[in-house]
């Protein structure tokens, strides 16, 4: 089953002298429970491409589809609750809220969504992710590692059909 498809993706900042296509035609598709790393230097439009994945951006042209549904010709609103409830997305500076314990900000996603975290699910991430020792814990009181185990978490909770992580 094809989970996303990607079709003749471009975006493109600025205009003129400043103007810089990060992303020029890009086309691929996956199936369900493929796993693909993008590779390429610093500056070659990895996080462009994993923004407009994850619906955090709209890109100049072209067409992504995640479980068939087209992600921009939602309204924005539509979007927000489709990224909530399909995509999970780890930051490459995980972006934690710093009031939060560790196990506030995995279920933090769902709280947003107003549904009730499964308590068996929180035991289950916390376990998987070496951090039950550490779920009282604020971010600060994390090591880097730490901090982005949590983040994972908070990707993984929701079950979504797409986990995108922006690494470099
Ligand atoms: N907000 C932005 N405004 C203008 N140019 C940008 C912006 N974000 C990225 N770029 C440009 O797009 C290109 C791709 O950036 P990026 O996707 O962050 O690359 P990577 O993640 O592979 O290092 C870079 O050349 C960068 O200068
Ligand atoms: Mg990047």
């Amino acid at each position: 089953m094809e989970i996303l498809k990607v079709q003749k993706l471009c975006k493109t900042y600025g205009t003129g002298a400043v103007k810089v296509d990060a992303l020029k035609d890009v086309s691929f598709s996956l199936e369900k429970g493929e796993f693909v790393a993008v590779v390429g230097e610093s500056g070659s439009g990895k996080s462009t491409l994993l923004n407009c994945l994850g619906a955090l951006d709209v890109p100049t042209s072209g067409l992504i589809t995640i479980d068939r549904n087209n992600l921009f010709t939602m309204k924005e609103e539509e979007r927000t609750i489709f990224r909530r409830r399909n995509i999970g997305f780890i930051f490459q500076s995980f972006q934690l809220v710093s009031e939060l314990t560790v196990e506030q900000n995995i279920v933090f996603p769902l709280l947003l969504d107003y549904r009730k975290p499964k308590s068996s699910d929180v035991e289950e991430i916390l376990e998987l992710l070496g951090l039950t020792d550490r779920r009282n814990h604020l971010p600060s009181q994390l090591s880097g590692g730490q901090q982005q185990r949590v983040a994972i978490g908070r990707a993984l909770i929701t079950k979504p059909k797409l986990i995108l992580a922006d690494v470099n």
